[in-house]
């Protein structure tokens, strides 16, 4: 008779740990790709705007939408809008497709900040935008792992989506509300 030996309970330090150490890992390696390899300087596609500038700007625009859908969905699948009542089984749908769409909105911008332009610090803003950039898709693996994984706080998904949406949103402060600010450049 096979003897399987039984399933051991992960321990919710060592699941933090992993979670922290791969975050970190992927925000490392970014940076460093980013800051070492001697950036392109132009595009490698457009996709139909004026420019690398216009694309990106409206591509991360439209992930910050996409993040919106995700912020009031996981609050409600969370029970924090008690006025909305229970959420229905649609909305974890909705909460799963908005971020996978919003993340592969985001691949075309960041693709196009680390190989074009690589890991700028002429301003404190440059700076502030790569060290998001980073920490972002950091955010991003830990949380997609923690889905994953057992034996976690009930508090660490949450923490990890507010990473993942506050880096976010410092990468559009930084990035698409400065672009909206110039005068004389081109919208689209
Ligand atoms: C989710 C990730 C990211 C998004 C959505 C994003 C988006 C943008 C956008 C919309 C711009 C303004 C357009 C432009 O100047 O071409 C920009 C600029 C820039 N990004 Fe990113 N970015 C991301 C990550 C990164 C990372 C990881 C780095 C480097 C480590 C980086 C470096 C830069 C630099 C150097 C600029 C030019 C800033 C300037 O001179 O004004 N970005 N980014």
């Amino acid at each position: 008779m096979a003897v399987t030996a039984p399933a051991r309970a992960q321990s919710p330090a060592a699941a933090i740990a992993g979670l922290l150490g791969l975050g970190a890992a992927t925000a490392v390696a970014l940076g460093v790709y980013a800051k070492v390899h001697s950036p392109a300087g132009r595009p490698l596609f457009t996709l139909g705007f004026s420019g690398m500038l216009q694309m990106k700007v409206w591509l991360t625009t439209a992930a910050l939408a996409l993040l919106a859908v995700q912020l009031v969905t996981a609050l409600w699948m969370w029970g924090r809008l008690p006025a909305a009542g229970p959420a229905p089984g649609w909305v974890s749908w909705v909460h799963r497709w908005s971020g996978s769409v919003a993340f592969a909105l985001t691949l075309p911008a960041a693709f196009h900040c680390m190989w074009a332009l690589g890991f700028g610090t002429d301003s404190t803003r440059v700076l502030v935008h790569g060290i998001a950039g980073c920490a972002f898709y950091g955010a991003y693996a830990a949380k997609m792992l923690g889905l994953r994984l057992p034996g976690l706080p009930a508090r660490a998904i949450p923490f990890l989506g507010a990473a993942v949406l506050s880096t976010f949103v410092v990468i559009w402060l930084t990035a698409a509300l400065w672009f909206f600010t110039r005068s004389g450049l081109p919208l689209t």
